[in-house]
């Protein structure tokens, strides 16, 4: 009957029944809501088709569901609520009298972490109508009124990055355009981060590009997770601030990896800062891997440094994008004599065939998480922590005006 429901009010999703659908009927009136609103933020209003294969998750105040695209349906495949993917709390809500002065909205990429957060917040998420002309252009209509309001534009920068790029400026000078008071832009995983400087002649610094670009379009203030590089902050002439994903990784991996012979890893020289935190927080010794690259996403040598024999090796890094990193880390602590191999990363940007490479890897494990949301099933070996709660708890702070930096060492039950 409720399915029904679904159907009647989108009738372009023709839902196909399976052996979950029975746990998305048995929501109730107001749950059901959720799922409906939630579904009208990631699929309906978004410029870009739904594509077969394609993976989401639909977050609700009543639990988290997966959904797959299979020829013009959606199944919903699987209904979680794990500890690692937090309920909303009213730990984030808005105090009342800030409810009106708050605006979420999200981009396409960003529309079930964005939903996820307003849900968190307590208010609902503002609506986007893209509509994208024959030629391909894009037309924006913002459906609520933001004039004057605190306006927090969830974002992601993940495949097709440069398209999503082109939709966010649009979305940033539509909010000028309809006097924001404020914008802030949530981006968890900052594209183009890593071209952050010139290693050769005649290269780009595309990190400081985009950055201007988006200062240009007319951003206040951008929020990111863990941009590949501290020092690019300076890149900004407006206030930037950079969370930290071991706010919500932490509690997961304290849990799940902590052993008398656990021993955390840093994939390379760039990543032994973060390494040696999550380290210190867990109480284990650390190690690294020198690794030298001859091009971008192409890995020369690798050699561990310290030794790993008998250990269970924690891999912390910042992102895993084709996986030759993590995959080659492995098979080398392997090689050393490790007993076992998990992995831990903030963005899973999964390119290429990333997932298969570590489906066939050392790797038992990698904890990641919703940073990018991912579009291609990723089977057991990945489980994904909700930075959810991290995004809301920064904007309540931002909008109640408390500090944010001191978020940067305070673990998820913020
Ligand atoms: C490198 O500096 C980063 O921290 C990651 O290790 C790297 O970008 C991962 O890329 P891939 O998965 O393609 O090796």
């Amino acid at each position: 009957m409720q399915a029904d429901k679904l159907v009647n009010r989108f009738p372009e999703l023709n839902l196909a029944t399976n052996s979950r659908l029975p746990a998305l009927c048995n929501l109730s009136k107001a749950e059901l809501e959720e799922v409906e609103l939630a579904l009208e933020n990631s699929i309906v209003n978004s410029a870009t088709k739904i594509n077969l294969g394609d993976l989401g998750i639909i977050h609700t105040g009543r639990g988290i569901f997966e959904y797959v695209v299979q020829k013009e349906a959606i199944l919903f495949r699987t209904e979680r609520r794990s500890e690692s993917l937090p309920q909303p709390s009213d730990k984030h809500k808005l105090p009342p009298e800030l409810q009106d002065s708050v605006a979420v909205f999200s981009n396409l990429s960003g529309k079930s972490l964005g939903a996820a957060v307003a849900s968190e917040l307590g208010i609902p998420v503002g609506t986007l109508d893209f509509k994208q002309f024959k030629d391909g252009e894009l037309s924006l209509a913002i459906k609520n009124n933001i004039r004057d309001r605190e306006v927090f534009l969830v974002a992601g920068t993940s495949s097709p990055v440069n398209e999503q790029l082109l939709e966010l400026f649009i979305t940033i000078d539509a909010f000028k355009q309809a006097s924001a008071g404020r914008i802030t832009l949530v981006m968890p995983y900052f594209g183009y981060a890593r071209q952050d400087k010139k290693l050769k002649g005649r290269e780009p610094i595309t990190a400081k590009l985009l950055a201007k670009l988006l200062e240009s379009a007319g951003a206040d203030r951008v929020v990111a997770l863990e941009i590949h590089s501290d020092q690019s902050r300076g890149f900004f002439d407006i206030p930037f601030e950079n969370l930290r994903a071991s706010s919500v990784l932490l509690p997961y991996l304290r849990k799940h990896f902590v052993s008398d012979d656990l021993m955390v890893i840093s994939p390379d020289s760039g990543g032994v800062k973060r390494a040696q935190y999550y380290a210190t927080k867990l109480a284990a010794p650390f190690a690294m891997i020198y690794k030298n690259r001859s091009e971008a996403n192409q890995i020369e040598t690798m050699t561990v440094l310290g030794e790993v024999r008998g250990k269970t090796c924690l891999i912390v890094d910042d992102m895993i994008d084709t996986g030759g990193t993590l995959c080659k880390a492995a098979q080398k602590l392997k090689e050393a004599g490790a007993l076992k191999v998990v992995a831990c990363c903030v963005h899973p940007v999964l390119s290429d065939d990333a997932i298969e490479k570590l489906r066939a890897s050392e790797i038992e494990e990698l904890v990641t998480t919703d940073s990018i949301s991912l579009r291609r099933s990723k089977g057991e070996q990945i489980k994904v922590v909700t930075i959810a709660p991290l995004i809301a708890e920064a904007i309540l702070r931002m909008a109640t005006r408390r500090s944010v930096s001191e978020l940067e060492n305070v673990e998820v039950d913020i």
